[in-house]
């Protein structure tokens, strides 16, 4: 069992309750929480949407999601338990009467309680209609208590710089900077958290963990899916706003982060944002020397055969957009001077991976007979977040036998093998801290416009210069030959994965 303090009496309003987000992911991760004792003794969760239900038969449609997508299933009944604290309610979103619903439930529900409730309103909708939903909250009373009501708003968090920053104004008119929880469900991952964990509760890296030693780190988020229906969304998106601006780079935070000074969620985001703010700005005539885009085309993945990115539907016949993107960033300050940093990410690729590498530099090997040096690698520490959680640290070794043969090998630590799959999915570990209030792992206004200033030379650049060359990769492969071209200027290759065979 997982530990976890108990939490206040907590009201959840779930807009978009009868939506894909909370039949997959958010009633799955509230029902875990519940299972392993971390909900609140007193809690309700309130679904809105437009449809119509009846609470049995909005409870009836949570409970499939729950058997398909639940980390944990319905063993002994406790989802009856579990679905007494769930109701429904019809709402237009754009009438203002109906938010005095909200404020009716609201007040029965302390009354029910005998406790005065923390109130979370969870954004589980279309990026449009977040604003229309603010503005009819932040009228409402229950609102102002910054201390017990949050808001919580998913990605998309804006389309580009601009829009980011409308959207924290509007935001901020209406709720306070500490009651405002932005998910990059990345930030939830354990395995990502567990970054922290790694670099500042062990004296063995941080030592080591700078310019002097590290050559380059490299970051994969490969993904062996097409858009998966999403074609609508993607169009107006591609690989760069939907991962990069938001995922990697927070993933590039926990690397290049200095030592904060405690975990306050305060300090934490501090010290991430003065990476993004050191990240190298790089010009518009650059643009083709640090990144680099791709598209995938029709063809045959593990044996069957998927259409074309421009096949897909709702996506133009001549669309432009990128689902592969690389990026090579720079993180200029003391301790990461001259050490890039690539990423890349994209759709049909080889292997569904998420991984993060730091590459040491190599050892020198002068007092080594030749043989020795033959198979000489550097010191590779790999962290993996999914599929496998696990963190590898390859190192030289002797092969048996009388001559001096060397062979990387690998010490691995996996999650699985050591926690037994206790592993909380992310959207439990975020759920459960908004409700404790620990706003840690979300993104704070400053550090979602940060990523979004730093990718928007590439983005202007891919908007003005249309790409000649798309369709330009074949589904199960490892993307287009810029991406390999971007990081071979330098020397390098992007790692194989999955880096352990
Ligand atoms: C989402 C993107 O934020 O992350 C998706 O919108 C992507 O396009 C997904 O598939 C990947 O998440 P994960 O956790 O599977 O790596």
């Amino acid at each position: 069992m997982l530990d976890y303090k108990k939490l206040s009496p907590t009201l959840l309003f779930i807009f978009g309750g009868s939506g894909d987000l909370n039949y997959r992911k958010l009633t799955p991760a509230l029902y875990n929480l519940f299972l392993d004792n971390a909900m609140p003794d007193k809690f309700s969760i309130v679904g809105i949407s437009r449809t119509s239900y009846s609470d049995e038969e909005y409870q009836k449609h949570l409970k499939e999601g729950i058997d398909k997508f639940s980390r944990k299933k319905d063993s002994n009944g406790q989802w009856k338990t579990f679905a007494e604290n769930i109701s429904y309610v019809q709402m237009d979103i754009s009438d203002e009467s109906h938010y005095e619903k909200i404020v009716e439930i609201a007040k029965e529900k302390e009354k029910a309680a005998g406790k005065h409730l923390d109130i979370v309103f969870y954004m589980a909708v279309a990026p449009q209609l977040v604003p229309v939903i603010v503005k009819q909250l932040g009228k409402l009373d229950i609102c102002h208590d910054t201390k017990c009501t949050r808001i919580v708003v998913e990605k998309p968090f804006g389309h580009d710089l601009e829009s980011a920053r409308e959207m924290n104004h509007m935001l901020r008119q209406y709720f306070e900077e500490e009651q405002i929880y932005r998910i990059d469900h990345y930030l939830g991952k354990e395995t990502v958290q567990n970054i922290l964990a790694l670099r500042f509760a062990n004296a063995l890296f941080e030592p080591l963990w700078n310019r002097q030693y590290i050559d380059h780190v490299q970051i994969t988020a490969s993904e062996t899916v097409g858009v998966e229906g999403r074609g609508g969304y993607y169009e107006t998106s591609g690989a760069l706003r939907d991962m990069i601006q938001n995922h990697i780079l927070q993933l590039v935070c926990m690397i290049g982060m200095e030592p904060p000074v405690s975990f306050d969620a305060n300090e934490i985001r501090n010290k991430k944002v003065d990476v993004l703010n050191a990240i190298r700005r790089i010009s518009n005539d650059e643009v083709q020397n640090y990144a680099a885009r791709g598209q995938y085309g029709k063809g045959w993945m593990q044996g069957e055969q998927v259409p074309g990115y421009q096949e897909e539907e709702g996506v133009d016949p001549q669309s432009n957009t990128e689902t592969f993107a690389a990026v090579k960033f720079y993180i200029d300050n003391w301790r990461w001077e001259g050490v890039p940093f690539y990423v890349r990410t994209g759709k049909r690729l080889h292997e569904k991976s998420t991984e993060l590498t730091i590459q040491f530099k190599r050892a020198p090997d002068f007092a080594f007979p030749k043989e020795a040096t033959e198979t000489w690698r550097p010191n590779r520490l790999s962290i993996g977040i999914s599929p496998e959680m696990d963190i590898c640290l390859r190192f030289q070794s002797k092969r048996p036998g009388q001559a001096m043969i060397l062979n990387p090998v690998d010490m691995v630590f996996n999650y699985k093998d050591q926690y037994k799959g206790e592993e909380p999915e992310a959207y439990e570990t975020l759920l459960y801290d908004v409700m404790d209030g620990d706003a840690t792992l979300f993104m704070r206004a400053d550090q979602v416009e940060a990523a979004w200033e730093l990718v928007m030379p590439i983005l202007e650049v891919w908007q003005a210069r249309k790409p000649l060359d798309f369709p330009n990769y074949s589904p199960d492969s490892w993307g287009p030959e810029d991406a390999e071209a971007l990081i071979a200027r330098d020397g390098h290759n992007w790692i194989t994965l999955p880096v352990k065979q």
